[in-house]
């Protein structure tokens, strides 16, 4: 009988989740498996909404950001009952492979369907925070990061006409990656991440100090997780003798064309989760590392919080920012 691989997208959308369906859809098939999509993630998986995909649905996509599976956050999925029901709607259709493309959360998940339910199951990194352990990127990242960018150039034409400073809030929960790779690559003025204690007086001084120098204008990248980037604006008004403003980027972040990277990234590695998959081995995520792919059991990826080169690059951002 015809081997049946499910995919599925689940927690905040990132570009290049297209990518990576297209790359399993059109491999698994070439490959002899029959592919279903489950809509919405895994409360989709739920509520059965699982349906054979077909090269209609995943042509022209390579470009689109977003998900055509779509994606939903399953509180009920934490409940084995549920995850119980979620997988005997894949079993009585004889589905026995599902690919996961998705973050942290949706990685716990897809871990408990492999142990529990013996699931053959392959995570795909997709999440614009870069915050999962066991690879250097996730889908999306790059993309975002681009957007970001893209952002820091508009504002800083407004913020030195008015010489003043402009505090971005980036996304990225708990991690402040996005944050750090959008000040070291759009030439910021300051930094404020999680990972790294970020006083005030600091930040204040060293816009004091620039403006000494001639400066007329800086560009605050404040990641998420630090706290509301009005209440750091209130905080430092006073400390500084410039005019303030604050942006939140928001969700403009997660939308948009993949780039090229992403692109490449999904693609190679939804091809990796159909080799894996069709060698028999299961219950791992894809990751890349050293720019090579790479592969650790989920458990390693759920248990553990992504260490990194961050300290390093933190003072790279700082000493840029003087
Ligand atoms: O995990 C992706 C992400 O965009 C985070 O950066 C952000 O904190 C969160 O999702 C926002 O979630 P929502 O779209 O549900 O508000």
């Amino acid at each position: 009988m015809q081997k049946k691989l499910a995919i599925l997208t689940s927690g905040g959308d990132a570009p290049g989740m297209n990518a990576a369906i297209r790359a399993v859809a059109k491999i698994g098939a070439s490959s002899g498996f029959e592919i279903y999509g489950i809509k919405r993630g895994y409360l989709g998986m739920l509520n059965d909404e699982i349906f054979l995909i077909n090269d209609s649905h995943v042509s022209g996509i390579i470009d689109k950001g977003g998900t055509v599976l779509l994606t939903a956050r399953c509180e009920e999925f934490k409940q084995e009952k549920f995850r119980a029901i979620a997988a005997n709607n894949l079993k009585k259709r004889g589905i026995e492979y599902l690919v996961v493309i998705g973050g942290d959360g949706s990685y716990r998940g897809a871990n408990l369907l492999y142990k529990e339910h013996g699931i053959n199951v392959i995570g795909i990194p997709g999440t614009i925070d870069n915050d999962i352990c066991g690879t250097d990127f996730t889908l999306g990242f790059d993309t975002c990061l681009n957007t970001i960018l893209d952002a820091m150039s508009k504002i800083r034409d407004t913020a030195t006409s008015h010489e003043r400073t402009i505090l971005i809030e980036v996304m990225g929960r708990r991690a402040g990656d996005l944050a750090l790779h959008a000040c070291i690559a759009g030439g910021g003025d300051g930094i404020m991440i999680p990972e790294m204690d970020n006083p005030i007086e600091m930040l204040a001084l060293q816009i004091k100090a620039r403006r000494k120098t001639g400066k007329l204008h800086d560009i605050v990248l404040v990641a998420e997780g630090v706290g509301h980037v009005l209440e750091i604006e209130r905080e430092l008004k006073d400390k500084i003798n410039t005019e303030i403003r604050s942006v939140v980027l928001g969700h403009v972040q997660r939308g948009g064309t993949p780039s090229g990277f992403d692109r490449v990234l999904a693609t190679k590695m939804g091809a990796k989760a159909v080799e894996l998959l069709a060698n028999g081995e299961s219950g791992l995520m894809i990751g890349i590392e050293k720019n090579e792919l790479v592969t650790h059991p989920l458990e390693f990826a759920c248990s553990l919080e992504k260490a990194s080169s961050i300290k390093k690059d933190y003072e790279l951002a700082l000493l840029l920012a003087k």
